[in-house]
């Protein structure tokens, strides 16, 4: 089958198209997807570069992606709830050296879910991993309520583009930073409060929300614990606490690990097809093109997903 690969740690320059890789077979517990669409998300790059950690070493050569959206072409031992030929969605073991830049994929059966009904595979493929973090943030840590306000840092994203409209469909007030291009985007998405984060302080302008979500780190992170009335709750998705800022504030600290169950995918898709969730891909590129979509994706400043197109 072809794949798109890597040999070695590296940049764009280490990603290889190959048209003659072994095509998986579905060992207990998983499940063997045909691809159709795979996205791409900041933590391809960091697997591509070697800098997910030293417990997370790939056996070389690895396949990238996380990202999948397809057909169940073969199902594990063990394995119930899917059959060949449904079409899905979910997370693929990239970290295993098996993802989703590829003709065929593996997914752990943990980690898939039915795709939505009323969208193609493209949008689907954008979904699982940044869908996933925002409801895994806002719905289960947080648990927002409806009329509280919430801070979302980096609504133009693809995780935050996603939470504005969660937190919107529960009855949240949302305050949302982007850049001056995308405050139109932010405000279609249905933020109530739109920042500028180019030219303008968050810090001063919010003061008293029930909770921040932060997607985005580094100074934006240790600025958003003074927006947060005592007793909110700040999830980053790349920071960790500052433990004396905690207690000087008074706040909840989470550092989320993100992980698609097929629970949370699930909840996600019924959302979308009830029209409360819709995905702005960005741009599509062909298979051959993965390289240049992460690269993208890194320098490019997309609103919203970018997405590969397998079949
Ligand atoms: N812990 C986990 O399990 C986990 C899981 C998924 C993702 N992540 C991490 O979460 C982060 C976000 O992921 P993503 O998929 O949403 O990335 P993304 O699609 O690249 O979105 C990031 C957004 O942040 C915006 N931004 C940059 N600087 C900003 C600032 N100072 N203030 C406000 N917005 C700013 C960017 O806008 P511009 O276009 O203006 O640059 C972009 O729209 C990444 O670092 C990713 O690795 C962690």
């Amino acid at each position: 089958m072809k794949a798109v690969q890597i040999t070695k740690y590296g940049g764009q320059d280490a990603m290889q198209v190959n048209d003659s890789v072994e095509r998986p077979t579905a060992v207990e517990g998983q499940v063997i997807i045909e691809v159709y669409a795979a996205a791409v998300n900041p933590f391809d790059a960091k697997v591509r570069e070697g800098l997910v950690g030293d417990k997370f070493k790939l056996n070389f050569p690895a396949i990238l992606g996380g990202d999948a959206a397809g057909v169940v072409a073969e199902i594990g031992e063990g394995v119930t709830g899917f059959e060949i030929g449904q079409e899905v969605y979910g997370a693929a073991n990239a970290l295993g050296g098996h993802g989703s830049f590829a003709e065929y994929t593996t997914v752990v059966a943990g980690q898939l879910a039915s795709k939505p009904k009323s969208v193609d595979f493209v949008t689907a493929a954008a979904l699982p991993l940044v869908g996933a973090s925002a409801y895994q943030a806002l719905v289960e840590t947080m648990a927002l309520q409806a009329g509280q306000k919430i801070l979302i840092h980096g609504g133009a994203g693809g995780i935050g583009s996603v939470a504005i409209q969660i937190a919107k469909a529960i009855g949240a007030y949302v305050a949302t930073t982007a850049a001056s291009k995308d405050l139109d985007f932010v405000k279609s998405l249905g933020a109530d409060e739109v920042v500028d984060y180019t030219s303008q302080d968050f810090s001063e302008i919010f003061k008293d929300y029930d909770a921040v979500f932060d997607t985005v780190g580094g100074e934006t992170n240790s600025k958003s614990y003074q927006v947060l009335e005592s007793g909110g709750t700040l999830v980053s998705m790349v920071a960790p606490a500052n433990d004396a800022l905690v207690a000087q504030y008074g706040i909840i600290y989470s550092t989320q690990s993100s992980r698609a169950t097929t629970e949370r995918l699930t909840n996600i898709a019924e959302l979308v097809d009830a029209g409360k969730l819709t995905i702005h891909i960005d741009t599509v590129f062909p298979f051959d093109q993965a390289a240049e979509a992460l690269e993208y994706l890194k320098t490019g400043h997309p609103r919203g997903k970018v997405v590969i197109q397998v079949k």
